[in-house]
């Protein structure tokens, strides 16, 4: 406001038609987009009585859009890597991005001049990341359908691919692990986009204190069972999070209980729902695990949620 005043003061013509500030109101840029996806940008203003000159838009520093109003075209664009320009839906106070691409992260900046004779200009900027959320849910490998007292349960929990890489977390019976119990994490690099892959070990010497009663939730097993359920979660980023449970059922062996027969493979049951998940609203299937992919309205919060668990059963 200074700054625009001693202008003022230095421009008589500007006295003479007793012109004001131009400001910016409003810049709204989403801190967070998803590959493939579209996006606005908005850059809003208030001329105070002065004449639009232009708006311009640059990504990381250079120019991709240019409003020009009365002149024909009224609207130029430019062509910088990652940045697709909707013109169609574009206007003077906005500018959509179509087929976003991990490319498309940066810096944008919005740029608003009045007409002569003050040309002021005010400016503003905002990052966005355009994040790709991950291609699978995670995977659970290395686990046994049983486990007796002393065992050494030694599982991996692996992501799909994702950028940025996402974070694991690994919880037993709804508790997150003591970290002494944790191998990795492990990252790799897949493909030329920088696609994450990451890995989280859970190891441990099974103790009874690990196996709790089976018969909450799952009437229609035999009640005296106990189990352990080993759940995998990803996260990716604070705004952005991924669970996903893998679920695999085995009964005691049939020999040894005289209990009703079991699914003598202790196959994966992905039916199982997670009754203190976050992702609950989401059943996963082992083999194609559903990825769900909500966005508050309120925060512009992008979640994704897949589940699984691994359930293992005491061997007495
Ligand atoms: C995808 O883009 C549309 C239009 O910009 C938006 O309404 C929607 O919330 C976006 N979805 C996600 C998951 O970001
Ligand atoms: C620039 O934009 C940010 C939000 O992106 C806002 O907090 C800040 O006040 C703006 N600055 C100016 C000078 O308009
Ligand atoms: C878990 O993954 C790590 C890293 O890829 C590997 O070295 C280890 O052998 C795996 N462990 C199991 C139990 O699969
Ligand atoms: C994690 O386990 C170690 C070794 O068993 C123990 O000393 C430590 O107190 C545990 N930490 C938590 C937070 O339970």
């Amino acid at each position: 406001m200074l700054r625009c005043r001693l202008q003022v003061l230095g421009t008589l013509y500007l006295i003479i038609y007793n012109a004001f500030c131009l400001r910016l109101t409003e810049l709204r840029i989403e801190e967070h987009t998803l590959v493939g996806n579209s996006t606005r940008l908005e850059c809003k203003y208030d001329l105070q009585g002065e004449k639009l000159y232009t708006v311009k838009w640059y990504k990381d520093g250079n120019e991709f859009y240019r409003f020009l109003p009365g002149e024909s075209p009224e609207v130029q664009v430019f062509e910088v890597t990652g940045v697709h320009v909707d013109e169609k839906q574009s206007t003077a106070e906005s500018v959509v991005l179509k087929s976003l691409e991990l490319a498309s992260s940066g810096k944008y900046r919005c740029e608003v001049s009045a007409e002569a004779p003050s040309f002021q200009t005010v400016t503003n900027h905002s990052s966005m990341l355009t994040v790709a959320p991950p291609d699978e849910g995670p995977r659970i490998s290395g686990g046994q359908d049983r486990y007796k007292p002393g065992d050494t349960v030694n599982v991996n929990c692996t992501s799909g691919r994702s950028k940025p890489a996402v974070q694991l977390a690994w919880y037993i019976n709804g508790e997150q692990v003591n970290s002494s119990y944790l191998r990795g994490p492990y990252t790799e690099y897949v493909g030329r986009e920088g696609l994450m892959v990451t890995t989280l070990g859970l190891k441990f010497e099974a103790g009874m204190q690990h196996f709790r009663s089976a018969a909450t939730g799952h009437q229609q097993r035999n009640r005296h069972d106990r189990d352990m359920k080993l759940k995998c979660v990803a996260t990716l980023g604070t705004v952005y999070w991924k669970s996903k449970e893998q679920s695999a059922l085995a009964h005691r062996p049939r020999v040894a209980s005289g209990a009703p027969v079991s699914t003598a493979d202790g196959g994966l049951n992905a039916d199982e729902q997670d009754a203190d998940s976050r992702a609950d609203p989401v059943h996963a299937s082992s083999d194609s695990p559903s990825i769900y992919i909500a966005q508050s309205i309120k925060t512009n919060e992008i979640s994704v949620f897949v589940s699984a668990s691994l359930f293992v059963v005491l061997l007495r």
